[in-house]
């Protein structure tokens, strides 16, 4: 078996991360349709080096393959980094990689998926991440998981001379209600 369902919606569902997918992430992580919406544009990956990361994301933290339920299908990934278990604060990170899947709610339904993990099982707070404004897609999809924005950090971006504002959002674990509780039998 390659993936494992971890927590599962209705189309897809969370799994650990299996390394001997290095090819396909490598794939996606050096696709500029992609990662211009993410920090990472500007680095490059080899095989080795993604693999490294992968085997390092796979055994520590709190990070996700996102699979489909009906083909078994690898479509991207998702986590939640900086877990402070103190203040029960963390930030989430997520990309489909296939992007056959975009606008089809399926980024919307790993992410709502990541926060039930996260408010139910980590006891998380708040959960923040960090979306450049010019990624309105994303930023939508977020809009319909419960994140606000917060804030902004202006001109942290630049491409091609042109500068952008990087969008501070979050949400509070009051303010999301998750499926994970109701496994537990009355
Ligand atoms: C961002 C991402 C995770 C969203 O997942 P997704 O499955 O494509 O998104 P969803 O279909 O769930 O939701 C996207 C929404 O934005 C809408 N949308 C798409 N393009 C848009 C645009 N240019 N302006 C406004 N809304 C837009 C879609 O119509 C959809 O809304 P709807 O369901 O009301 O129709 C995914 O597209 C992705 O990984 N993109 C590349 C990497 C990335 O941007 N990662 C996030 C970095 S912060």
């Amino acid at each position: 078996m390659r993936y494992f369902k971890k927590i599962a919606g209705e189309r897809v569902y969370l799994s650990p991360i299996n390394v001997e997918d290095v090819e396909k992430y490598t794939e996606w992580v050096n696709d500029l349709d992609i990662t211009i919406n993410l920090t990472l544009a500007p680095n490059i990956y080899s095989l080795e080096k993604e693999r490294e990361a992968l085997i390092s994301l796979s055994k520590e933290g709190y990070n996700f393959a996102i699979v489909t339920l009906d083909k078994d299908e690898l479509i991207g990934n998702c986590g939640l980094g900086n877990v402070n278990l103190i203040h029960r604060t963390a930030e989430a990170g997520i990309f489909i990689g296939n992007k056959d899947y975009w606008n089809k709610g399926y980024g919307t339904e790993a992410m709502k998926l990541l926060l039930d993990y996260g408010f139910n099982l980590l006891n998380l707070n708040n959960i923040m991440l960090r979306v450049l404004s010019f990624n309105k897609r994303a930023i939508k999809s977020y809009k319909k998981c419960g994140f606000k924005e917060i804030g902004r950090r202006r001109e942290a971006v630049i491409i091609g001379n042109k500068k952008y504002d990087q969008i501070y959002m979050d949400i509070l674990a009051s303010e999301f209600k998750g499926k994970i509780p109701e496994k537990i039998e009355k």
